[in-house]
């Protein structure tokens, strides 16, 4: 019987996680499709390209403002701030979903964005606050083993050309 729980309980979880990262891989390739457009009206340097291909590589720093700069204005292409400058958390929900999360994942990723931008609020540099809220994810999709393979999300740059 316990036995018989455990493989459930594990076949779901290795389900669950599969799908996770999946989720973060295909939304962080659609944030480097508008890398492409950020890149000319910004004139941004290769610094910043390689910031956002390593983007979830846990011990790349990512300390160039430039790259906050970029992580702005892709956020803004793809409709996910308000006029503020905040996260929007209905378009950023409906923006998971359709990146295949489950609601449950839909509604983690919008709180977790959430959370960073409460702890970096007294940033008051628009580029530099995004590269810290998207550290602070970076380390929370880590935490819960949703972050996308840095290989894979490589290969996906490279057979796209
Ligand atoms: C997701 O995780 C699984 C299991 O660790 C791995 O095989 C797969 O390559 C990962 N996918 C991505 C996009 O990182």
């Amino acid at each position: 019987m316990f036995k018989h729980l455990t493989v459930v309980f594990l076949v779901f979880v290795g389900f669950n996680k599969v799908n996770s990262n999946e989720t973060l891989r295909s939304i962080t390739a659609s944030f480097l499709k508008v890398l492409e457009e950020c890149r000319h009206e910004l004139n941004i340097g290769d610094n910043v390209l390689a910031d956002m291909y390593y983007f979830w590589k846990l011990d790349r720093t990512l300390m160039h403002r430039d790259t906050g700069c970029a992580i702005v204005c892709m956020s803004k292409k793809l409709n996910l701030l308000d006029t503020s400058g905040k996260l929007h958390h209905g378009n950023a929900e409906e923006f998971a979903l359709r990146h295949g999360a489950a609601n449950d994942m839909a509604k983690e990723l919008v709180t977790t964005v959430h959370e960073c931008e409460q702890k970096h609020e007294m940033e008051e540099d628009q580029c530099l606050r995004a590269l810290e809220i998207a550290k602070c994810f970076r380390g929370a999709m880590h935490e819960i083993n949703w972050a996308p393979k840095v290989d894979v999300v490589i290969t996906e740059i490279l057979t796209e050309v």
